[in-house]
């Protein structure tokens, strides 16, 4: 929540050293994709979504506009809108600007502090009409919205979704349901399963754009976490699991080494991975079977003519 000067305080060390330590101690070495998302990631995961070989948000700004107006229920007013892992209003606004303004509020919850600071301040300026209430932590949280009944709709797009595995993204969007409350709507846009001739070169593009953003989470642990992580000995890579149905991001130690983060020593073996991300690809059915198996019932499903990414509209 803002606090009382009304900007967006970043995330303390202790909570960036809690999300990266259990993983990076574990027998088979993890990441949070939540850590890559410091200002210098969030900028490089900008230039990702502009690069030729990353379909996603391209694909995804050209679905938005033509869904109908009708998947903001005609009876929403003064509605909240909650984005999950939203720091850029670009996406909402296709449904906060909708004729008749069918929101007076705006939560966009999100780990990026100073994205949503700046965006904070940029739509007290173009969206005046509008209260924007940022809230900077991990949007798995559960979220406490008193009184919203009726009168709210999740909006999950992006594909961030992918991050998760099929279960707890099942429980992510269950938790959602009960926060946002009886009558609740929820737009959720997913990357679909597809060759992995098109996956991989959009997380692993040419211009290395990609290896970059995967390497700034140790960059980010040293600078923030006071670790002292080598990057010239990490390489960036992304495989296809088939059977796991997603693109995974390592970072591949290229030699015996070790590092510290809060006084604790951690061992790499040559060629040893740090896995940082999954991006989950799932058809059209598995996702379907996830939000049934969230309690929400599926009012339609929208897909780009090249079937390429999804967005579901649900209901609660
Ligand atoms: C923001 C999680 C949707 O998985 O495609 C981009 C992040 N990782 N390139 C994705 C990402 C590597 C992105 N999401």
């Amino acid at each position: 929540m803002p606090n009382d000067t009304g900007l967006v305080p970043p995330l303390p060390r202790a909570d960036i050293i809690a999300a990266a330590l259990p993983g990076l101690t574990a027998m088979r070495k993890t990441l949070p994709a939540m850590l890559f998302y410091d200002q210098e990631g969030c900028r490089l995961f900008y230039r990702i979504t502009e690069l030729p070989e990353y379909y996603l948000t391209r694909t995804e700004m050209a679905l938005l506009p033509t869904l109908p107006t009708d998947i903001v229920p005609s009876g929403m007013r003064d509605g909240i809108l909650v984005e999950f892992g939203g720091s850029d209003e670009t996406k909402a606004r296709f449904l906060l600007d909708r004729p008749g303004r069918p929101f007076s509020a705006y939560m966009p919850i999100d780990v990026a502090a100073e994205s949503l600071e700046a965006m904070r301040v940029r739509m007290a300026r173009t969206q005046p009409w509008l209260s924007v209430l940022p809230v900077v932590g991990d949007f798995m949280q559960p979220l406490r919205l008193p009184g919203v009944a009726g009168r709210a709709m999740g909006f999950f797009p992006g594909s961030t979704i992918g991050n998760l595995d099929p279960v707890a993204a099942a429980g992510f969007l269950r938790s959602a349901r009960q926060s946002l409350g009886e009558g609740a709507r929820f737009l959720l846009g997913a990357d679909l399963r597809k060759s992995p001739k098109v996956l991989l070169p959009a997380y692993n593009d040419a211009a290395g754009v990609t290896a970059a953003f995967n390497l700034n989470v140790l960059r980010r642990l040293n600078r923030e976490a006071g670790a002292d992580f080598d990057l010239a000995s990490f390489r960036h890579e992304a495989v296809w699991n088939d059977a796991e149905s997603r693109i995974e991001m390592h970072l591949i130690s290229t030699r015996d080494q070790e590092a510290r983060l809060a006084d604790t020593a951690i061992r790499f073996r040559e060629g040893e991975s740090i896995h940082t991300e999954n991006s989950y690809k799932h058809r059209q059915e598995t996702l379907i079977q996830i939000v049934r198996d969230a309690g929400w019932n599926l009012l339609k499903v929208f897909q780009d003519d090249a079937g390429l990414f999804a967005e579901l509209l649900l209901q609660a």
